[in-house]
């Protein structure tokens, strides 16, 4: 029987050395470290009168990403209604009827499905099906096969979205199962080529990765974008910073609970993605993090952003930011120019991003809305 030296004891998954190794290891140093897929554990061993290197493989420890996986693998089979979704009525159009099942496993934090965004019968890459309905819902407006290209690493997820997407095609004329590619794959390595989609589409899913993994996965998304797409997020929001010891929490964060950034730190990194134009479709309540069941000196509200980014420059004084402000003239000409392309009619307000809100408020006579968290399009940056 192999024997598990003293130093592996305890440790998590830890295999025994092969038998021919095995001899009195009490004098062993060894050195832990990492590579990319093992806990190593190095050390030196007497054999004979032979000086050998020896290496213990240890099996990885359990990463937030494989509890992440392992929760949904779980939640496919068993769908947990209400799990992620804000309470609000699911979108429905005309002739589009959503299996029951499709249904409860809306794991959604708010939608991503816009219809302004799909004239043209756009292609799109959708990043963690869940239970397929978004896949179904986009479908609608491409209507054609292989226009969806929904990945997910999670077999069981995976196997989900095909049923719930076979039975929709049953009760649905317009809708063939084939409208819907579903791919292994995962956010940070999409199984796609650079420049390749119209759309991006992500709800409820990058809010769970942390800070350098949420970099990887909205540099994939913006590599796959053709120039001039569009990332549509919908993801919690803190209001204020998380407290560490709910971000270490892997199942809260699975759960879409404690990895959220604030609206601040989340806007910044789809800017640092390169997004030179980025818009809020909505914000609104969705969880408080009461101060006793999460040990917090007080509640915690999450929000769930909606947002659209564009993958176009971003000009030289900042990106774009639309978050429903608008710029109203009220002085005593008929209008307002500013001479940097803004031109603002007396007394009708125009939709202004927060840059040129910000510029235009230095102007006595122009007065600047507070933004409505709701932004649809017109207007000028
Ligand atoms: C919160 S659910 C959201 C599902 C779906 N977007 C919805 O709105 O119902 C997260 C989804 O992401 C998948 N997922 C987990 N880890 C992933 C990863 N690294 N890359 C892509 N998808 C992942 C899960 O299997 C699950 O389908």
């Amino acid at each position: 029987m192999p024997i598990l030296p003293e130093y592996l004891k305890g440790v998590p998954g830890a295999i025994a050395p092969q038998p021919s190794f095995l001899s009195p290891l009490s004098a062993e140093r060894p050195i832990f470290c990492q590579d990319n897929q093992h806990l190593v554990a190095q050390t030196t061993r007497t054999l004979g009168t032979t000086l050998a290197a020896v290496t213990y493989y240890l099996p990885p420890a359990m990463t937030y990403l494989d509890a992440t996986a392992e929760f949904y693998a779980e939640v496919a089979t068993t769908p947990e209604v209400g799990l992620c979704c804000v309470q609000s009525s699911p979108l429905t159009m005309p002739g589009l009827a959503v299996p029951d099942r499709m249904q409860a496993m809306n794991y959604g934090c708010g939608t991503t499905v816009h219809p302004a965004e799909l004239a043209g019968q756009p292609t799109i890459a959708y990043v963690g099906v869940g239970g397929g309905l978004e896949a179904l819902q986009f479908s609608y407006f491409s209507r054609r096969p292989g226009a969806v290209v929904a990945i997910d690493p999670v077999d069981e997820m995976r196997q989900a979205a095909a049923a719930n997407l076979a039975e929709a095609a049953k009760l649905n004329d317009w809708f063939e199962a084939d409208f819907v590619t579903l791919l292994a794959g995962d956010a940070f390595a999409l199984p796609l080529a650079d420049e390749s989609v119209d759309v991006v589409a992500q709800n409820c899913l990058f809010n769970i990765f942390e800070p350098e993994d949420l970099r990887r996965a909205l540099a994939e998304a913006y590599r796959v974008l053709k120039p001039g797409g569009r990332l549509i997020m919908s993801d919690p929001i803190a209001t204020r910073p998380i407290p560490a010891h709910l971000q270490a929490d892997d199942r809260l964060r699975a759960l879409c609970l404690s990895g959220a950034l604030t609206y601040a730190e989340y806007m910044q990194h789809l800017i640092d993605t390169g997004f030179g134009q980025i818009e809020v479709r909505a914000r609104r309540p969705y969880r408080v993090l009461d101060s006793v069941q999460y040990n917090l000196d007080q509640h915690l509200l999450l929000e769930s952003l909606d947002t659209v980014s564009f993958k176009v420059p971003i000009a030289p004084d900042g990106a774009c930011i639309f978050t429903g402000k608008t710029a109203v003239y009220a002085g005593e000409g008929v209008s307002f120019d500013d001479g940097a392309g803004h031109y603002l009619t007396k007394g009708v307000p125009t939709a202004v991003c927060d840059k040129t809100a910000k510029n235009l408020s230095a102007q006595a006579d122009v007065l600047i809305t507070p933004s409505t968290w709701h932004y649809d399009g017109g207007g000028c940056c």
